[in-house]
């Protein structure tokens, strides 16, 4: 039963009434779902887990949909956390963990998001979503938006990995291929979409992503024994992931889980567009549009984050830091940690090991400390990338 009390501007505070579609404030702000956790606290141990469900779902007391019949599940979340020795030795630490979330439906985190959106717009009477994505969002979108019969309209770049596009594709959604990034992809889903009667579930545009993604966080706490670590590298894109598992630390928090303590939230993104490292150098409160944007860690390229003032505020508010990395770099590293722990990941996921590598070199971290690197997806949907490295013949 509905523990949603209301949704709550990140920017303003102004209140919103639950179960209604919504989009952005009017000033701009993401909204996020608030809930009587007091009331939940009261009736929900974190106990009772033990023999709940091996899916986010398991989760529900704190997730927005109000309806077991409208839930759109295909087995996401409750992903391994794998303990790297191997990479542990290689890169000087003792404590590493690898939360793989590749082995999500769609091979992404997005899996997450999207799951509670689409059950969020079945619940709402949605019957047509519209998305910009950078490519494993659309993969996600047009995979639950089929298993719940709604209609998916996808803009991606021209340059999309191949694998989203032929996924996006099969799986049966209205795919267009823009000559540009995501953020142009963005402009023409806002033109339209009034007019076509699509529903945007663009990143933060709409309220129901991040409570899906925010359960990495009550994921890895649960599988800790509610111990958090001591650092969390994050790729960040959009960075709802990141945004949403703070979240989830505060909630939980309420809840009487977990104590005050909190993981060094660290963003991880590429030298070729990284507007929070630079708005985090700054000590700035927003980020600033990055020009010609270019990486080929394709989720990392988003020019201008949304939720750039959460992100900042998780990030300061964690002690944690913002750093970036080159393409060649974490394509190395990719290869690296396949080959010493048997795990081909997304380039944004390898991203986290240079990074760490670097924070390592400067102190700001200690080896004895206990790190996890969220890959947020698998290598396999990036063949592109990788294939450079390896000519055949
Ligand atoms: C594999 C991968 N990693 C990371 C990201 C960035 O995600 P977020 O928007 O949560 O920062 C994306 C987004 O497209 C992605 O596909
Ligand atoms: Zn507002």
């Amino acid at each position: 039963m509905p523990n949603v009390t209301h949704l709550e501007c990140s920017l303003c505070a102004q209140s919103f009434a639950a179960n209604q579609i919504h989009n952005l404030c009017s000033c701009g702000g993401a909204l996020l779902v608030r809930y009587d956790l007091d009331a939940v606290r009261k009736t929900w141990t974190r106990d009772s887990l033990v023999q709940a469900k091996p899916d986010l779902w398991r989760y529900w007391p704190v997730l927005p949909v109000n309806r077991r019949e409208s839930v759109v599940s295909l087995g996401e979340g409750m992903t391994p956390l794998i303990e790297t020795k191997r990479l542990a030795a290689a890169v000087g630490a003792k404590d590493l963990w690898v939360k793989d979330e590749g082995l999500n439906p769609t091979g992404s985190f997005k899996a997450r998001g999207m799951s509670a959106a689409i059950s969020m717009a079945r619940e709402l009477g949605i019957t047509k979503i519209a998305v910009p994505s950078a490519g494993n969002a659309a993969s996600a979108a047009a995979a639950y938006a089929a298993a719940a019969g709604i209609e998916a309209h996808i803009f991606m770049p021209m340059d999309v990995p191949q694998a989203n596009f032929i996924e996006c594709k099969a799986l049966g959604a209205h795919v267009t291929l823009v000559n540009g990034l995501i953020s142009d992809c963005a402009k023409i889903v806002t033109e339209r979409k009034d007019k076509e009667g699509w529903f945007d579930v663009s990143t933060l545009k709409e309220p129901y992503r991040i409570e899906g993604k925010k359960t990495m966080g009550y994921e890895v706490a649960e599988q800790f024994g509610w111990k958090l670590p001591n650092a969390i590298f994050y790729p960040t894109g959009g960075g709802v992931g990141l945004i949403g598992m703070w979240k989830a630390f505060d909630e939980m928090q309420t809840l009487g889980w977990i104590g005050s303590e909190r993981p060094k939230m660290i963003v991880v993104q590429a030298t070729g567009c990284q507007p929070m490292v630079r708005a985090f150098e700054r000590g700035d409160q927003r980020a600033e549009f990055w020009q010609d944007a270019s990486t080929v860690a394709a989720g990392l390229r988003v020019p201008k984050p949304l939720g750039d003032k959460l992100i900042l505020d998780a990030v300061r508010g964690s002690g944690g830091t913002a750093i970036a990395v080159n393409d060649e770099e974490l394509i190395d590293a990719g290869i690296e940690l396949a080959s010493l722990e048997g795990m081909f990941v997304a380039p944004e996921g390898a991203a986290c090991i240079p990074a760490l590598r670097k924070l390592l070199a400067t102190g700001f971290l200690k080896p004895s400390e206990r790190i996890v690197i969220y890959n947020t997806g698998a290598g396999l949907k990036y063949l592109e990338a990788y294939a450079q490295r390896f000519p055949r013949g």
